[in-house]
């Protein structure tokens, strides 16, 4: 037996706190095709619209922070820590789940981008860490946080709290469940609307948006291979190996018969520019256009970058006239308010 319902049963064994309520639409993106004109080629784009659940301010941290939540609570534990960088969606969506579920949240945030100007240190997702209550620490850009989180995790246990420690993104294989749960909601709306998209294209930041959904299409026989992701973070040559390494365990939980091959795994490097959080024109070109012809936002270091890829494979004529292409939007809007600078350039 394969297909969404058997990864649908492999999921149900996991704890899970539901923080997204059903399916996220996928739309196809009239405006833009019509904007893109004979540049798009004729290929039908669709975008899944993981940036609309709202909580905490939206995006796609919410799926990784239901197994995540799940777990903590499994476990009974009343505090969570997590990592990652100044503006991370992830930590700031962790803030807030956290303030929902009533525990006590603690970020360890890292300079990893060379700014200290007030708006990138205390606007976007800065802001609303402190809104959400979140206890911040700050370090330099190449401190081991996920140490300094675990021993917090340490440290509040001397307290007699509990803490649940996950590193950057919420990126371990229970995280990754969340998006292996994506994979499975894609796959029931591709048969339902009768759609057989050709790429599936996301941001590659901590890696588990990738790997979830590697294993989850893994899991339902389908080839991973694909998934399409850009990355932002790390060069797409050290994100290979790692992503496949998180696919390959997050598939295990799932299904410890199947395997998923390295070959499988694409990673594309070109739009991630000089740094991670360092603008491209190529971003500003895509975040301005998806914001004018769609009324959609991408946010300026995860999806407007892999969103600029999608358009140049598509401009560069990558895909056959009529093929569905899919991206999915996730979310990260509030890191905007912190490029203003580069937004108005
Ligand atoms: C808005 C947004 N998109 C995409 C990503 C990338 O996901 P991952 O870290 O799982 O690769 C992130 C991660 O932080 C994000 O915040």
């Amino acid at each position: 037996m394969t297909g969404p319902a058997t990864l649908a049963a492999a999921l149900d064994r996991f704890a899970r706190v539901p923080l997204i309520d059903q399916p996220t639409p996928i739309q196809r993106l009239h405006g833009l095709e019509k904007a893109l004109g004979e540049a798009g080629g004729g290929v039908r784009l669709f975008v899944k619209r993981d940036d609309l659940p709202f909580l905490g301010g939206g995006g796609s941290k919410l799926r990784k922070l239901e197994y995540l939540m799940g777990a903590a609570r499994a476990e009974g534990c009343d505090s969570f820590v997590t990592t990652g960088g100044i503006q991370s969606n992830h930590a700031r969506l962790s803030a807030a789940v956290a303030a929902k579920l009533g525990f006590a949240c603690e970020l360890v945030l890292a300079r990893l981008v060379p700014r200290e100007d007030e708006e990138y240190r205390l606007g976007g997702n800065r802001l609303l860490d402190d809104l959400f209550g979140a206890r911040v620490h700050e370090l330099p850009g190449d401190a081991d946080t996920l140490a300094f989180a675990r021993e917090r995790g340490a440290a509040l246990g001397r307290e007699g709290r509990k803490a649940y420690v996950v590193g950057a993104g919420g990126s371990s294989p229970v995280g990754c469940l969340g998006y292996a749960y994506c994979a499975q909601e894609i796959a029931a709306q591709e048969a339902t609307a009768g759609l057989d998209f050709a790429r599936v294209i996301v941001p590659n930041g901590s890696f588990g948006t990738h790997a979830g959904l590697a294993a989850g299409f893994a899991a339902m026989g389908q080839d991973p291979a694909r998934l399409l992701s850009f990355a932002v973070l790390e060069t797409a040559e050290a994100a290979r190996p790692k992503t496949h390494a998180l696919a390959a365990e997050t598939l295990a939980r799932l299904d410890p018969v199947r395997s998923i091959s390295a070959d499988a795994i694409a990673i594309d490097g070109s739009q991630r520019g000089t740094g991670y959080g360092i603008p491209t024109d190529a971003m500003l070109e895509a975040v301005r256009l998806m914001a004018r012809s769609e009324g959609l936002l991408l946010d300026p270091v995860y999806s407007g970058k892999a969103f600029a890829g999608l358009l140049a494979l598509v401009r560069g004529g990558a895909f056959a006239p009529g093929a569905a292409v899919l991206f999915v939007m996730t979310g990260g809007s509030p890191g905007l308010f912190a490029y203003r600078s580069a937004l108005e350039s």
